[in-house]
């Protein structure tokens, strides 16, 4: 006896969804591309590139026109005071050239986040 046997396979293949939850901070952080890049060796805009930004002297990347307030600001970057000259940089910074701020607290926050994990690929 001979048993025919059939296998059917079926394969199905499911795309994993990509994680739902926005990335607030990445969405925030679009406001800033006009002027800034954060990856690694990218370039200078009209703002410095952000890329090693956590534990660097402010006004310390290599070319780039600062100000010299914020060149004499004596500021290191880190969450904290990030967070401040964020929320207003005139303030924290005043003299200095950079534009904008982001008065949301929560958005700030989620920015920040975003900026730890961004700015040392
Ligand atoms: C219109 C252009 C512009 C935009 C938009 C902008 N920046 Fe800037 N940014 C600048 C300039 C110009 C400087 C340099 C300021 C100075 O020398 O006083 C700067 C400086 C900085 C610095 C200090 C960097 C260093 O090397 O010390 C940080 C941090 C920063 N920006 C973060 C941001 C973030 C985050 C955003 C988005 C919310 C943003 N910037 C949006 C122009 C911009």
């Amino acid at each position: 006896m001979k048993p025919m046997c059939g296998f059917v396979a079926v394969l199905a293949i499911t795309l994993a969804a990509p994680a739902v939850a926005q990335d607030a901070g990445a969405q925030a952080f679009g406001m800033c591309k006009a002027c800034h890049t954060i990856d690694k060796g990218g370039r200078n805009g009209v703002g410095p590139n952000l890329s090693g930004l956590f534990g660097r002297k402010a006004g310390s990347v290599a070319g780039f026109n600062y100000s010299s307030a914020m060149k004499t600001s004596g500021i290191v970057w880190d969450e904290k005071t990030l967070a401040d000259f964020l929320a207003s940089p005139a303030k924290k910074v005043p003299g200095t050239k950079m534009p904008i701020s982001v008065s949301d607290p929560a958005k700030r926050a989620a920015l920040v986040a975003y900026l730890k994990t961004a700015t040392v690929k």
